[in-house]
């Protein structure tokens, strides 16, 4: 039955055989907009953003939606309406951020790349801090400040060394990732940021992985930065904050992630235990507070049996939902409307020349063409990751607040993928 594939989505539920949305049917938002397009619910994100607002209540905290995993302007607006910052790591985020309306002061910089352009871009409208990876980023960013007459605030992201253990391509805290400052480098590499003129030490950081399932991970996580902290602060460096990343998973296949009050609850107990209760803290979660708020829903084109394989090709690809085909992710793939009829076994695939383009391996579908699917927990790393291969365009997406539905972006046309390119003459 299909209820089970839906725990951990609040507000998505099946209401008389038809998959609703806060309420609404699906199948009418398809009719209305087409497909594929994503669906988001408001009340969903909100929810996911309570959970770490209860674990961090009564503490001095700042909670920085780490927009990579969902940068549509409408999404931003609704975190920032709700009092997040935001992690950025790019100028193209940082635009987009202030578009939606961020105080430019709740903005953190992440990200091993920062150019030179992009620091000086952040300084001029005064973000809250640059989370820095490398010694010779320290310098630069040092030197880009001072020439525009500014300190930079910084932050150092450490890597603890720790294994989130998460598929290897969102796993960013062990030694051999190309991510932070090592543990052992940190103090030495505060020393440098600490003599260096343009720039303010504010913070420590870590960011251990994406997706990330287990309690034990954090816990040890927060043991080693704190030792750090402790370090640092004795060798004459304060650090006013501690931002711990984000990283915290969702259920996409049955998998049971600590809750973020939960988890924070224990955190803290080690925080309190450790003396730093007091201290300001960050965290930079994504997934984790958009994932589960969004579907793709996609409308099947045509079944196509096979000797080997029978295969349900739909009208979303991987350039619309590229997880299955970067890391093998699993997304639960649900009819809008229960089918009657006994289920066969399909490869779910999209319309892109590879092989490559699955969405779902081995589902048990009852479905004609024509019939419209909802591909789940696809509100984080979706949309985000789009792209226009194959010339495709990039799919409409709607917000849903209540009983409003808002078009928070178009469908991508021909004309808006050429544009900016030139003929020849
Ligand atoms: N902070 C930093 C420095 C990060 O690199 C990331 C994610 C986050 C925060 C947010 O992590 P989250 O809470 O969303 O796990 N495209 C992959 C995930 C890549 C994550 C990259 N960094 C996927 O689709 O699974």
């Amino acid at each position: 039955m299909i209820p089970s594939l839906l725990p951990g989505r609040p507000h998505f539920d099946l209401v008389g055989g038809e998959l609703c949305v806060e309420g609404l049917p699906l199948a009418t938002l398809a009719r209305e907009y087409g497909t594929p397009l994503f669906v988001y619910s408001k009340a969903a994100m909100l929810e996911a953003l309570a959970a770490y607002q209860r674990g961090f209540a009564g503490r001095k905290a700042r909670i920085c939606y780490a927009m990579k995993a969902n940068s549509s302007l409408g999404v931003l607006q609704v975190f920032a309406r709700a009092g997040c910052g935001f992690d950025i790591v790019s100028e193209g985020e940082l635009e987009r951020a202030l578009a939606a309306g961020a105080a430019p002061g709740d903005i953190i910089f992440s990200g091993v790349g920062k150019t030179r352009a992009e620091m000086q871009r952040a300084l001029r409208v005064g973000i809250g801090c640059f989370n820095v990876e490398s010694e010779a980023e320290l310098e630069v960013l040092s030197a880009v400040a001072t020439a525009e007459g500014k300190t930079a605030p910084v932050s150092l992201r450490v890597n603890p060394n720790v294994d989130p253990k998460t598929h290897p391509y969102i796993s960013t805290g062990l030694k051999g990732n190309k991510f932070g400052v090592a543990h052992e480098r940190a103090l030495q590499t505060y020393r440098r940021a600490a003599a260096l003129p343009g720039l303010r030490v504010v913070g420590i950081d870590c960011h251990i992985g994406s997706q990330i399932t287990a309690e034990e991970p954090y816990l040890d996580a927060m043991d080693r930065v704190l030792d750090l902290v402790e370090a640092v602060e004795a060798a004459g460096i304060p650090l006013p904050h501690i931002d711990f990343g984000g990283g915290l998973g969702i259920n996409y296949n049955g998998d049971e992630p600590p809750k973020a009050d939960a988890l924070w609850g224990e955190l803290f107990a080690k925080i309190d235990a450790r003396g730093f209760g007091d201290r300001q803290f960050m965290i930079e979660p994504g997934r984790s507070l958009v994932g589960n708020a969004g579907v793709c829903l996609t409308e099947v084109l045509y079944l196509k049996p096979g000797e080997q394989k029978n295969f349900c090709i739909v009208d979303a690809a991987m350039n619309d939902l590229p997880r299955p085909a970067m890391y093998q992710a699993f997304h639960a793939i649900v009819p809008v409307r229960e089918g009657s009829g006994e289920a066969i076994r399909y490869d779910v695939v999209g319309p892109v020349c590879e092989s490559g383009d699955w969405i779902g391996h081995d589902r048990m579908l009852c479905v004609q063409s024509g019939d419209l699917l909802a591909v789940m927990s696809a509100g984080a790393y979706c949309m985000s990751m789009a792209s226009n291969y194959n010339s495709r365009g990039r799919a409409a997406e709607v917000l849903v607040d209540g009983g409003q539905v808002r078009l928070i972006r178009e469908r991508e046309s021909a004309a808006d993928q050429m544009r900016g390119e030139r003929l020849l003459p």
